[in-house]
């Protein structure tokens, strides 16, 4: 790749010029990294001599300046400067984006892909519960998930996709319960209403219902008991009402383009999690308290005592994933495994990394736990327990109600047909591009009508920009178009002003922004930069004419620059789950 082939040629004549300049040195732990400069007058990439002060007993600005002197530099540099401890450096601007061009026309939609790594990731995210429907920080954990899957998988990773459903327990006891008790036998179909909104509604009751009774709770314990007996009646209940969840839930993932590999339920998983704490009860890993539930007693390692058994002999949500987790780790045999659950259980993870590793499992070390803020919306934090969820379905309703707006002020004669498509890719590229916009650790508040905005950093700007140069290629292809200009030579020793400049040197480092996300597992980096693309586009597209360009040769250079540009984006969306339409 062009930014490798630049880094790893400008570090190979930074050795050689050391060598040359000061003698031999050792500086295997020197880090060569070239940043931006802050401007073009001084120099295109910089180096910062600082971390060579201490390997050459000098001075960072003497070290540039003979540096300056001594490098030989291989294309597509052109010369070195120092500039006062920084070594800088400027580029052939027409070698640089000729080669940058044919790179990404070449790799295509494999611009940023590394190479194999070998390693089976295992990743786990959205995991819902099956008592409710899903909810915005849903939202979140399912794009985050989906396009961490996709960058895991361009950074050269075998990705697994997992989802974990917790199907059991006493919260889905209690929904039971209370369409027991007050259901009348109605179901999704004979009320129209979809199937885990219908069930949710009945987890709501509970919880009222729970208020003025108290012993309800009480109740829907003992519902659970006998579902773990494997009571026919309770049972049959409880698969009847999870697959009315079930459609519910594949719907919207559906709509918003989720999908796993494997789908593991905490209905199959708990038992052997039980297994698992029982043979560390008999190896004398955890104990038994005088009640009859199983404690582990993670002191030792600066956590609590936890319950990993109930003196009902239940088990508990952790339970469960002591045995997925070994499940997985049997089936899949992974390199690592990582849980994208929301930063509420930063402590539940640590806990579960101390048992599995207490309990002899050494790979427990290549779990990790990849935390989210929450979400809100403008009005508060979601409860689904109080009734007042910001449901997923809803919110994709009323983004694309935004969206479509914006397309009909656009288009007041488009097609239906084409306005349910065209909605639907601009409100889930809105939504999509403002929750992994930001920060992982971050809490976001959700501003449905800022998400769909055609400018800002938004989804649809990033959209609107793949789509003007679509628009741009069309004209270029068109009938209208000098054939003479189309079809000329690329003339790239013409190109190189700044904003072509900057704008190539963002498309270069795009396979970089793709390493760091899946390296710190945060999509941000991607959509950060697609946002630094789609600008230094806008600011290309206004300095310099494109089809106007004085030259043919220069014409067709600069078709080639949108071409990588579109490429460039059009990718970026894709690993975040975005369509780029054509058209807006
Ligand atoms: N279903 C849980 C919840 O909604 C999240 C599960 C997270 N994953 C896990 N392996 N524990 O809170």
């Amino acid at each position: 790749m062009l930014d490798e082939q630049v880094s790893n040629g400008f570090a190979a004549a930074l050795g050689a010029a050391v060598r040359q300049a000061f003698g031999e040195a050792d500086l295997s732990s020197v880090a060569v990294q070239l940043v931006p400069t802050p401007s073009f007058e001084v120099g295109h990439l910089g180096f910062g001599c600082f971390p060579l002060a201490k390997a050459l007993r000098r001075k960072p600005h003497d070290i540039a300046a003979k540096l300056a002197e001594a490098i030989q530099l291989p294309a597509p540099f052109r010369k070195a400067q120092a500039v006062g401890p920084y070594l800088n450096l400027f580029l052939d601007r027409g070698a640089f984006l000729a080669a940058l061009c044919r790179e990404i026309a070449e790799a295509g939609q494999a611009y940023g892909n590394a190479a194999a790594s070998g390693q089976t990731v295992a990743l786990e995210f959205s995991s819902p519960n099956t008592n409710k429907p899903q909810h915005l920080g849903h939202v979140r954990n399912n794009v985050l998930g989906m396009a961490l899957a996709r960058i895991l998988e361009a950074a050269g990773h075998r990705v697994v996709k997992l989802n974990l459903i917790n199907d059991r327990g006493v919260h889905i006891c209690q929904t039971m319960l209370a369409y027991q008790r007050w259901g009348g036998g109605a179901t999704p179909q004979s009320t129209g209403r979809k199937g885990d909104h219908f069930v949710g509604d009945y987890y709501v009751r509970f919880a009222q219902e729970a208020e003025k009774d108290p012993s309800l709770k009480d109740h829907a314990q003992a519902l659970l008991v006998r579902w773990e007996q494997g009571d026919p009646e309770v049972v049959a209940l409880w698969r009847t009402m999870n697959g009315w969840v079930y459609e519910g839930f594949d719907a919207t993932y559906r709509r918003l383009g989720v999908e796993f590999d494997r789908v593991y339920h905490e209905s199959e998983t708990y038992r052997h999690g039980r297994d698992i704490v029982l043979k560390a009860l008999a190896d004398g890993r955890c104990r038994r308290l005088p009640d009859g539930a199983v404690e582990a007693d993670l002191e030792p390692e600066g956590l609590e005592r936890k319950i990993l058994l109930r003196r009902d002999g239940t088990s508990v949500y952790i339970t469960q994933d002591l045995g997925t987790a070994v499940a997985r780790h049997d089936e899949l045999g992974f390199d690592r495994m990582y849980y994208v659950v929301a930063s509420e259980q930063i402590h539940h993870f640590r806990v579960l990394f101390a048992l599995l590793r207490r309990f002899g499992y050494a790979w427990a070390d290549n779990c990790r736990h990849v935390s989210y803020g929450m979400v809100y919306l403008p009005e508060g934090k979601m409860k689904s327990r109080e009734g007042k969820v910001v449901d997923a379905d809803d919110l994709l309703d009323e983004v694309e109600a935004l969206a479509a707006d914006a397309v009909r002020e656009k288009h007041a004669d488009i097609a239906p047909d084409e306005l349910v498509r065209r909605k639907a890719q601009i409100a889930l590229g809105a939504i999509k591009f403002y929750l992994l916009n930001v920060n992982l650790e971050k809490d976001i508040t959700f501003d449905p009508a800022a998400s769909v905005s055609f400018e800002g950093d938004t989804g649809p700007y990033v959209q609107y920009s793949h789509t003007r140069i679509c628009g741009i290629l069309r004209k270029a292809s068109g009938p209208q178009s000098s054939s003479s200009s189309s079809s000329s030579l690329p003339d790239f020793s013409a190109l190189g002003n700044n904003a072509e400049t900057a704008l190539g040197l963002l498309l270069m480092r795009f396979p970089a922004a793709v390493r760091d996300a899946a390296e710190s597992c945060n999509p941000q980096r991607v959509a950060s930069h697609l946002l630094e693309v789609a600008r230094a586009f806008a600011q290309f597209y206004h300095d310099s004419p494109v089809l106007q360009a004085e030259s043919p040769g220069l014409v067709a250079a600069r078709l080639e620059l949108c071409r990588a540009t579109q490429a460039v984006l059009l990718r970026g969306l894709a690993l975040l789950g975005i369509e780029a339409p054509e058209q807006m």
